[in-house]
């Protein structure tokens, strides 16, 4: 596996391998690997030649008094694993690599960023489609891939391909969750075992809002409290939002007729966690 720090050279061998006809595949990630990234890279091998992962923790997507300085690290553990799933090469810039003194351009998705995550994050998703948009410069792929579990985050970088015409095929993950139902997150590190038990009420409050659902709630207030309820059982939770929203446009539903985003952001200690599920409605 290449391990490789420069823009340019990653250029390079990217120009190489497009030379030789070979498809390059992207995985985008801030590193501090679990099962969910791993799940991404062997997803997209079968899609491509080659497989380049990107490992940067980029601070314009971070908000002031946010985990930018403690969000976990961990680069050698990362290249093992990496290495482990067949990755061909790391690209692994420093921040000066990415954003070099006097650095003053930003790619922004307007529309479905103004809600949600981008509500409670204001620069956020700015941040997001600027070093994506760069990643996808330096690396060059034909097709790269996203987790669902950052659901608006792949929708806005779809949004982002298909505006700006990149010819870049995106690929969706589903979430990759512990046995108990925690959707994987780097951020469960900042968990103690207490909360840790305590976040599993984003994953129950997501099934209980099925369950309505499958017995025959359809009145968005109806099923959104009974989720708020769970979440906020015996305290030590606190909401960032819990919303049912059409999964393309992101408005809000009075009532659930169709395929529904249910999408929740919750404090639990320090860590903010985020959590979603598409809403069915049984046949
Ligand atoms: P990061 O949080 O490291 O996630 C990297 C990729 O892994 C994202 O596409 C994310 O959706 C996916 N992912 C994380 N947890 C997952 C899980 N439990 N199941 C499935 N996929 C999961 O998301 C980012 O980094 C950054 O915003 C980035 C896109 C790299 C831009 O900086």
């Amino acid at each position: 596996m290449r391990i490789i720090e420069s823009v340019s050279e990653m250029q390079q061998q990217a120009d190489l391998w497009r030379r030789e006809s070979r498809r390059i595949a992207l995985v985008p990630t801030m590193g501090y690997f679990h099962e969910g990234h791993l799940a991404l890279m062997r997803a997209i091998r079968d899609h491509a030649d080659i497989l380049v992962i990107s490992i940067f923790v980029n601070p314009a997507q971070f908000g002031p008094g946010e985990d930018f300085e403690r969000y976990p690290r961990n680069l050698e553990r990362d290249l093992g694993l990496a290495r482990g799933v067949g990755v061909d090469a790391a690209f692994v810039p420093t921040t000066g690599e990415i954003y070099p003194e006097g650095y003053q351009t930003f790619v922004e998705v307007k529309g479905i960023t103004q809600t949600l995550c981008g509500k409670s994050r204001p620069n956020f998703f700015r941040g997001v489609t600027t070093v994506v948009s760069k990643l996808f410069n330096i690396v060059k792929p034909h097709v790269a891939i996203f987790g669902e579990k950052d659901f608006q985050q792949l929708m806005t970088i779809r949004r982002m391909v298909g505006d700006l015409n990149m010819d870049i095929q995106i690929l969706g993950h589903p979430t990759v969750r512990e046995a108990d139902g925690l959707a994987m997150s780097s951020r469960n590190a900042y968990l103690t075992s207490d909360q840790r038990f305590k976040a599993l009420r984003l994953s129950r409050s997501l099934k209980e809002a099925q369950d309505l659902l499958d017995r025959g709630e359809r009145r968005s207030d109806a099923i959104l409290s009974r989720v708020r309820e769970v979440l906020a059982e015996d305290g030590d939770v606190r909401i960032d939002y819990a919303e049912l929203r059409d999964p393309h446009s992101f408005e809000e539903v009075p009532e659930v007729t169709g395929p529904t985003l249910l999408a929740l952001a919750v404090f639990v200690g320090v860590a903010r966690l985020i959590d979603n599920c598409i809403l069915h409605l049984s046949s």
